[in-house]
């Protein structure tokens, strides 16, 4: 499967505390994080290779020998390479390779966790805005979704619906027509030039209305980004990324970062701003049927669809499987 060779978010960073161990799930699949002495993170299968038990409900202990997942069960001990290296029913036994859990590949970046289940040339999906040090960075979510993933970052990439979701705050119902976009194709997915919306409420803190400009971008199957481009007199640069975690085909995580002009706004505003507009969203995405987004056909477009087809298009001769359909 593709998407086992992707990199995928699975949590925050800041929520995988020190010597807690924290469940995720992707692909259908648990694992439990943790974290050794050093602040490096592990990912592990969520399973006990003794009798299943869930490894995330147990304990890390740091010691002169490293640091180890221990098993809530029975207390075998397993190092950061994932080797047993103790067993406390049989204390001078020294476990075997076949007593090993298999370790996963992590990687922290945009103020995530990133896991990647299959070795591969792959990255990340690019978000350039984190290291423009004039942006203040801000991660939103996590928002429990249910629906597949290609469903919320083909309605990231949708403008028709912001005056009827988000009308009077991103859009507005006696302004809903779309000027033509330009789709240019890039090796990761796509980027939409041009894209104009007449936006009431364009961020936290505008007071009037003003036709907006956002350059979209499609980064990686489940990740997207837009680009608030400069107005004439606020200068505005804000941008927004969309980081989607393929939970179930039929369920996801959702975060957006957000790397902002605004130094001022408390977090919890720029938050309460974010969660209200996911939140109008949220009933829309979920009553959506089928939740797999249809590859092949069953969906009728328009040609304010363009970014939506062009998405389709590129999830299929990707090879994307999961949340499809
Ligand atoms: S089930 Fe994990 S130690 Fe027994
Ligand atoms: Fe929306």
């Amino acid at each position: 499967m593709i998407e086992s060779t992707l990199w995928h978010p699975v949590a925050a960073s800041e929520a995988l505390v020190a010597d807690v161990p924290l469940p995720v799930r992707l692909l259908s699949q648990d694992f439990a994080l943790w974290r050794d002495a050093s602040g490096t993170a592990h990912a592990f299968p969520d399973k006990c290779p003794h009798r299943g038990t869930r490894l995330s409900l147990g304990r890390v202990l740091h010691d002169a020998a490293g640091s180890r997942l221990e098993c809530p069960y029975h207390g075998w001990q397993f190092d950061a390479g994932g080797q047993c290296r103790h067993i406390p029913a049989l204390p001078s036994f020294t476990p075997p390779a076949s007593h090993a859990v298999c370790t996963h590949e992590l990687q922290e970046r945009h103020g995530l966790v990133w896991l990647r289940l299959q070795a591969a040339d792959t990255t990340p999906p690019a978000f350039g805005a984190e290291l423009d040090t004039r942006l203040r960075k801000l991660l939103c979510g996590p928002y429990e979704v249910q629906s597949s993933a290609p469903r919320i970052v083909e309605n990231f990439l949708d403008l028709a619906h912001f005056g009827f979701v988000h009308d009077g705050w991103l859009g507005d119902r006696s302004h809903t027509a779309l000027d033509a976009y330009r789709i240019e194709t890039t090796p990761q997915g796509f980027v939409a030039h041009g894209c104009t919306a007449w936006q009431p409420q364009s961020n936290r803190l505008s007071t009037e209305g003003s036709q907006v400009e956002y350059r979209y971008e499609l980064t990686g199957p489940y990740s997207a980004q837009l680009t608030k481009l400069p107005q004439a007199q606020a200068g505005y640069q804000d941008v927004i990324g969309l980081f989607v975690c393929p939970v179930d085909p039929e369920r996801s995580r959702v975060w957006f970062r957000l790397a902002v002009t605004d130094f001022d706004s408390a977090e919890a505003e720029l938050r309460s701003f974010q969660d209200t507009i996911f939140l109008q969203d949220q009933p829309v995405l979920e009553s959506q049927s089928p939740k797999r987004l249809p590859l092949s056909g069953g969906e009728v477009h328009c040609a304010a669809d363009r970014s939506s087809a062009t998405y389709r298009r590129f999830l299929n001769e990707r090879g994307i499987t999961f949340g499809v359909c």
